[in-house]
């Protein structure tokens, strides 16, 4: 009887975990779901940061279109040269456009700043373009891609005359649109009466095919991830270790117990 009770006991544990089980898996697919920004879906990108060449790719397009207004002064060009794999010449002749201060171009030591002042961007746009080096952290990668692919032509704006569906009414223009071109959104009927997002149509085409610009933007998207995490790669490879470490412990750690009680029982 009480083994009965016992073993009803277990099964409806068993049934709580299950249930557990179920629920976070539904919260995690929620969450997900959520994320999304501006109500649109967002795009993975196959992103690779252990792979030094798309970084350097990325890289490029960093500082020949973003640094213009965005600052990334947690990073500096030094240790992007040692974690990219260049030399210090090459970042400096390659990427480094722009100068200090004192008007003198900026040294290979320096953190990664924009030129721009931040009364000046608050002039231009209305807002500071803001610091880049964590947006990968904070927006995360999926957003940053699908953001940078989502610039449309929107006569409403009258400024800059684009917009975001990703985020509506940014405030910064289509830096890419020589490569990307230009696309208006097209919108279908959910069934309620109400317009939903539903692709873009291509209004004027870029410089670069569609998978060129998406590739573009996947190197970009993972150099940006890969400057608001620049140890990950070593963390990974610590991990390894630690893991390989722990796994040998474990089976010294039972010949050793099974030495012990060798006498005792
Ligand atoms: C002409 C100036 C300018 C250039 C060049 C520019 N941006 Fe921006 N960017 C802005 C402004 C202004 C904002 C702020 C938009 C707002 O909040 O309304 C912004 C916002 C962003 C954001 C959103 C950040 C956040 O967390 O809200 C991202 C991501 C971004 N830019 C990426 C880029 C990338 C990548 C490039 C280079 C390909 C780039 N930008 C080039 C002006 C610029």
């Amino acid at each position: 009887m009480i083994l009965l009770m016992r073993n009803s006991f277990v099964k409806y544990k068993l049934h709580l975990a299950a249930a557990a089980v179920v629920v976070s898996i539904a919260c995690c697919l929620v969450s997900t779901a959520m994320a999304a920004g501006g109500g649109v879906a967002l795009e993975t990108p196959r992103i690779d940061t252990g792979n030094q060449k798309s970084l350097q790719r990325g890289a490029r397009t960093f500082v020949n279109y973003c640094m213009g207004c965005h600052t990334a002064d947690y990073q500096r060009y030094s240790r992007l040269a040692k974690d990219l794999g260049l030399s210090e010449e090459d970042v400096s002749n390659n990427l480094i456009f722009t100068t200090d201060r004192a008007g003198e171009r900026t040294k290979v030591g320096s953190l990664m700043e924009s030129t721009m002042s931040t009364e000046y961007g608050r002039q231009a746009f209305g807002v500071v373009p803001p610091n880049l080096a964590l947006t990968a952290r904070s927006r995360g990668e999926d957003w940053i891609y699908t953001y940078m692919k989502s610039f449309y032509l929107d006569p409403e704006r009258g400024g800059i005359g684009v917009n975001n569906t990703v985020y509506p009414g940014a405030a910064m223009p289509h830096v890419l649109w020589e490569q990307q071109g230009w696309q208006t959104p097209r919108y279908k009927d959910d069934g309620n009466g109400v317009a939903v997002f539903d692709g873009f149509d291509v209004v004027t085409e870029g410089t670069m095919s569609e998978r060129e610009y998406d590739a573009m933007i996947t190197d970009l998207t993972a150099f940006m991830s890969y400057m608001a995490d620049p140890i990950k790669q070593t963390r990974h490879r610590i991990g390894m270790f630690v893991m390989l470490f722990l796994f040998v412990l474990t089976i010294i750690a039972y010949f050793l117990k099974k030495e012990y009680w060798k006498d005792v029982v």
